[in-house]
């Protein structure tokens, strides 16, 4: 039998990960996976019910307690955490600020990562995220790692939460977005780090549809092979 196909999109905050990795799985009918969505969601609950962000074996506790889906419809994608949609509420600046603590333990990202291998089981997918390459599907078909200006990124967060009716300060943004990188890259469990074999794409002056066309270009060449 063929093997499934599998498209790992990894990269720093706001590089554009979630929105191509969608469109790109769209096109091929692949699942996407938002790994990022499954840290929120554990963050949000733990923030909501007042657990310690410090201590790596009661959010792991909380975890084993928490169910966590990543819905397709109509409504593009939904998260809902113990069945209440909270896709708008993990994306809110306490929740974004609180993550990168979250995601540092090391058992909750076993049991993270035991949750992300399951959902790859039976259908090809586009999973991002910041470990993906290096450990979630190491045997991945297709690894990118995208990137942008650190600038351009909180300019894109900035539209984003101006749409939304925020009233966000580029300054903030860009030290909370340097802040989470920081984290995310100097952590001692599955930093983020380019996976060896991964095709770099710097995002900071392509359009959305430029960097869609390059990684089915690259699916394309490999699915060839
Ligand atoms: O969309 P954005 O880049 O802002 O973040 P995200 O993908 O939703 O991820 C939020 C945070 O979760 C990251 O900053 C990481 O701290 C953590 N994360 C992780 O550690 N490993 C993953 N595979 C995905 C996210
Ligand atoms: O998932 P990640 O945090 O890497 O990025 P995202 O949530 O997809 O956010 C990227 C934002 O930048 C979105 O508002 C996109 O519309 C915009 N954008 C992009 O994703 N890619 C580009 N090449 C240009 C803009």
């Amino acid at each position: 039998m063929e093997r499934l196909f599998q498209i790992a999109i990894d990269g720093p905050a706001a590089a554009g990960k979630s929105t191509v990795a969608k469109i790109v799985a769209g096109k091929l009918g692949y699942v996407y996976i938002d790994t990022g969505a499954m840290y929120r969601s554990l963050t949000y609950k733990a923030l909501k019910t007042g657990t310690d962000l410090n201590n790596g074996a009661g959010l792991l506790e909380l975890l084993n307690r928490t169910e966590i889906n990543l819905l397709t419809g109509e409504n593009g994608q939904r998260v809902l955490v113990d069945g209440d949609d909270v896709t708008e509420r993990i994306r809110y600046p306490e929740v974004s600020a609180q993550v990168s603590l979250v995601s540092s333990f090391q058992e909750v990202r076993t049991e993270m990562v035991r949750r992300q291998r399951r959902l790859t089981e039976s259908c090809n997918v586009v999973m991002d995220g910041r470990d993906i390459g290096t450990h979630v599907l190491p045997d991945a078909q297709v690894k990118i790692f995208l990137k942008a200006s650190v600038d351009e990124r909180a300019v894109r967060r900035y539209k984003e939460e101006k749409l939304k009716g925020m009233n966000p300060s580029i300054e903030a943004l860009k030290s909370a977005i340097a802040l989470r990188d920081k984290m995310d890259t100097e952590r001692a469990v599955s930093p983020l780090v380019k996976a060896e074999g991964a095709i770099e794409v710097d995002t900071t002056s392509l359009s959305i549809e430029e960097v869609v066309s390059e990684i089915l270009r690259i699916v394309k060449e490999r699915r060839s092979l």
